[in-house]
């Protein structure tokens, strides 16, 4: 058993989705979720019938309720994706950030703790304490962010794991302390814990707050696509597909107490990453005559920066690649394509986020800076 939790967020159910469509686990796999905004169970769709998939809905802000379903459930593997995952609303709301990245995840450490040590040593007959597994066999495997490390300056090298921490943001600081307590679970009770700190995600699932997903979706629907600042800043893409090959390597084979860092070295401005979706857009979904713009790049608008924004970042994923022999299969293009394509074609999916709870946000968020009219979802 494989707990997951956050299993029915971006990352998250796409990491399910592999685990049990591709690397032939034959084990059962408990996603652990409280169904935030961000959470969606029609993500598990495809595999929500599967005789190995489980589900809990539970709060990691619930230090009871985690300890009992851990105890219950008796997992080999912990992996922690729940979080509060978006800078935005960091920055307009820090509180939720500070309980779930950070409360949250010591109470998980605290459970898995409690549990790991009714675990066998393996010496012993396993019967005994009841336990199917050792603590040798054990892992806990926090999913974190490369924004711990702040921001690079244009000619840096990108991040590697031993780049000082520098978070700029709430909610990068909240992954940051989440990071010290894994840390501090591995070096004072040698919990079996591994980090991972991944660059920018895309792909199918992905919540249309995050950059990517909210062009797509905006310039479907001929609304204007906001871009913060001057649109130079810097990320570092990577298709989800190849950050969960990356993490199945790292909860296979990677080392107890290691970090590493994923990303897809694939560093491009936000504002040439946003003409290339319209690129796409204009072939996959062309406009129709009577359309007010003849390209979708014409529904670009500048608008207020992000405050603190992070000016580049890029990550060194060379430890990754000399362990374990993992590189991206997807190119920045061959992966915008498949998620474009996705968007498309799963307008069930789109019309059911776009509630009211996600009107409210982008209005929030965007009616100060667009002109009128321009941002209303449909
Ligand atoms: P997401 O916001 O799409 O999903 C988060 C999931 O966690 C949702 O299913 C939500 O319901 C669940 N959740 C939130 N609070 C919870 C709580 N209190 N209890 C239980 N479940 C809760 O996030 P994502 O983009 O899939 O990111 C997943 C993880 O990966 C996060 O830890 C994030 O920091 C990290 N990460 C994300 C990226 C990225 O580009 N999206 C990159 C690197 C690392
Ligand atoms: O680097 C990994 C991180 O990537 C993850 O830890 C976070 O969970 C994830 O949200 C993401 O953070 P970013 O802030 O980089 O992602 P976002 O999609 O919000 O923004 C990407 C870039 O696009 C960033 O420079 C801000 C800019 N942007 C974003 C939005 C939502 C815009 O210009 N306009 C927008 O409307």
């Amino acid at each position: 058993m494989i707990l997951i939790t956050g299993g029915a967020g971006f990352i998250g159910s796409n990491f399910v989705l592999h685990l049990l469509n591709n690397e032939a686990v034959s084990e059962k796999i408990l996603v652990l979720d409280n169904l935030t905004y961000a959470g969606n169970m029609s993500n598990l769709s495809a595999i929500s019938s599967n005789a190995n998939f489980n589900f809990e809905k539970c709060d990691i802000n619930n230090a009871l309720a985690l300890k009992e379903i851990i105890r219950r459930y008796k997992p080999r593997a912990v992996i922690h994706f729940a979080a509060e995952s978006h800078v935005d609303r960091s920055i307009k709301g820090p509180s939720k950030f500070i309980e779930t990245n950070i409360t949250g995840t010591f109470n998980l450490l605290e459970a898995s703790y409690e549990y790991f040590l009714t675990l066998d040593n393996g010496t012993n007959n396993t019967k005994k304490s009841g336990a199917q597994i050792t603590k040798k066999q054990f892992r806990f495997l926090h999913v974190s962010t490369d924004e711990v490390y702040g921001s690079l300056e244009p000619n840096e090298p990108g991040f590697s794991e031993n780049h000082p921490y520098k978070p700029n943001s709430p909610y990068a600081a909240s992954k940051a302390s989440s990071d010290f307590l894994v840390r501090a679970w591995n070096k004072t009770y040698n919990l079996p814990t591994l980090i991972s700190n991944c660059s920018n995600n895309f792909g199918p699932y992905q919540f249309p707050e995050k950059l990517i997903p909210l062009v797509i979706l905006n310039a479907m629907d001929h609304h204007a696509i906001p871009i913060y600042g001057d649109g130079k800043q810097i990320r570092d893409w990577l298709y989800v597909e190849d950050h969960c090959r990356a993490l199945f390597l790292i909860l296979d084979k990677g080392v107890i107490g290691e970090t590493y860092n994923i990303g897809g070295n694939c560093e491009f401005q936000n504002i040439e990453l946003v003409k290339k979706i319209c690129l796409i857009l204009n072939d996959l979904l062309p406009l129709k005559d009577s359309a007010k713009i003849t390209q979708y790049h014409e529904l670009i608008q500048f608008i207020d920066d992000r405050p603190g924004h992070d000016k580049r970042y890029a990550v060194d994923n060379q430890k990754l690649k000399n362990a374990f022999s993992w590189k991206p299969r997807e190119t920045l293009f061959s992966g915008l394509k498949k998620t474009v394509q996705w968007y498309i074609d799963n307008l069930d999916w789109v019309k059911s986020i776009k509630n009211n709870s996600y009107k409210s946000w982008m209005k929030e968020n965007y009616s100060k800076s667009f002109k009128k009219g321009e941002n209303e979802s449909s």
